[in-house]
């Protein structure tokens, strides 16, 4: 069903319903970066609650936490990112000037059946310079002058904050191993080959859950968070068989990593990374008690046990979760001769679960049709639109997958009946005004 779908069906889609578009596009736009409008926003903010739903509302070994972008500098000294979070960067010493990634030039030229080893540049062919590392954080300075010990960083990962804030939360979260700390936050990397649209860009949103285990424990609660975290996709809708988890080899291991597996889903652009997976051991919790001098790990009051626990880390990006849902749900099909674009996502998924359309603009319709809408806005998202043939409207709405189609005809005015209409059967079916909400609500479960 969704073979139809590529990437640039999509990115047409964001633009022209102002879900996601190409940000600063006044100035030509900057690269990587994109702006979210008001049903991209709707969206994520599903996907958003959804994770926390998940996370903190569903089970009760997990709390939430909001830390700073910008952490102390020795954070990523400790953390292994100032000497090792680069990508090795060839640049075009021919026409173009251009720089890639010398890794991913590698892949494709492997892929093609080329020697990777006699490399020159994809756009016009000449010679590229030997791979420098490129670390990938962004710098800025505190202050108004850039001095020794003003340089900081935006965060490249929100897991930092955790294991920073870690002392402090098992002090008053009242918990104790196994607990996970949950975080959703933006982190940037200065990435540097284009992205496939929301994909790979420079300022993301990450949802990060640490989850601190004795370390006899740590395989067993891998294992957890890799089923648990493949079934939640599931619960958002998105097609069981378009994903699937891959081991990371050894050589693909981060450096704080002994096991990571990604959860992949199948993009337009092949299986690619949705969420990581990762054994981070002790790492960093030893790295930051190393660097900051304090001790941070866990002491059992009543054995006087006390280890460093281990750390298990389901990591997942917001846009790549959007984009997923954006892909798996699109669809075209024809009605009544003419094509349509659809988004099948689940009603709870939906940026607007109703739309409350006049049949037409007058005999009071559109005062009933906005009285019905005011009413149904208290209990979830809703539209009232008035403009355009009912063709057009119904195309709009299904354009940005909203669910339910709600018609207000010469028979309202009569018995107070509209009609309600199903984005993906067409069924429309007459419902009583006094029992659309809770139908509606039922519906949405
Ligand atoms: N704390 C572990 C960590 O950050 P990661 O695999 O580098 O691991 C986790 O990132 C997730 O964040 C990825 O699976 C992806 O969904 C998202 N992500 C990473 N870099 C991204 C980028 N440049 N643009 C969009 N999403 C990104």
């Amino acid at each position: 069903m969704t073979d139809v779908v590529s990437m640039d069906k999509i990115v047409a889609l964001c633009k022209r319903r102002g879900l996601i578009f190409p940000a600063s596009e006044i100035y030509g736009g900057i690269a990587n970066t994109y702006d979210y409008g008001h049903y991209g926003v709707l969206l994520k903010n599903n996907v958003v609650n959804a994770w926390w739903k998940a996370m903190i509302q569903e089970r009760d070994d997990i709390v939430a936490l909001d830390s700073a972008i910008i952490q102390h500098p020795r954070t990523w000294e400790a953390s292994g990112h100032l000497a090792g979070f680069s990508d090795p960067l060839v640049q075009c010493l021919g026409k173009c000037k251009r720089r890639f990634r010398e890794d991913h030039l590698r892949e494709e030229a492997e892929a093609r059946g080329e020697d990777p080893e006699k490399l020159v540049c994809p756009v016009c062919g000449g010679e590229l310079t030997e791979p420098r590392p490129f670390n990938l954080m962004f710098e800025t300075t505190i202050g108004p002058v850039r001095e020794e010990g003003s340089t900081v960083y935006l965060r490249p990962e929100t897991a930092q904050g955790i294991f920073l804030d870690f002392k402090t939360t098992l002090g008053f979260a009242r918990k104790k191993p196994p607990f996970g700390i949950a975080q959703i936050g933006k982190s940037f990397r200065n990435e540097i080959t284009p992205g496939n649209f929301i994909f790979r860009t420079l300022e993301f949103e990450q949802m990060e859950m640490e989850f601190f285990v004795a370390p006899d424990e740590a395989d067993k609660w891998h294992r957890h968070w890799m089923e648990q975290r493949m079934e939640w996709y599931v619960t958002l809708g998105v097609d069981r068989d378009k994903l699937r988890l891959r081991p990371h080899g050894a050589d693909e291991l981060s450096h704080y990593s002994s096991a990571t597996s990604d959860i992949e889903y199948l993009f337009p652009i092949g299986w690619s990374e949705l969420e990581g997976i990762a054994n981070r051991g002790d790492f960093d919790l030893r790295q930051h008690a190393e660097y900051s001098g304090q001790k941070l790990e866990y002491v059992d009051t009543a054995t006087g046990d006390r280890y460093v626990p281990h750390v298990i880390e389901p990591a997942a990006g917001l846009g790549r979760t959007v984009l997923t849902l954006l892909c798996d749900a699109y669809d075209e099909d024809e009605i009544g001769g003419e094509r349509r674009t659809v988004l099948r996502l689940l009603p709870r998924m939906a940026p607007v679960k109703a739309a409350v359309l006049p049949l037409v603009n007058k005999d009071g319709q559109p005062e009933k049709a906005r009285a019905i809408y005011e009413e149904l806005r208290s209990r979830m998202t809703a539209e009232y639109d008035a403009g355009g043939s009912i063709g057009k409207r119904y195309r709009r709405q299904d354009e940005i997958g909203t669910p339910w189609g709600i018609t207000v005809d010469h028979q309202t005015m009569e018995d107070d009946t509209v009609t309600l209409r199903d984005r993906d059967t067409l069924e429309q079916v007459r419902v009583p005004v006094s029992e659309l909400a809770d139908e509606l609500a039922s519906r949405l479960g």
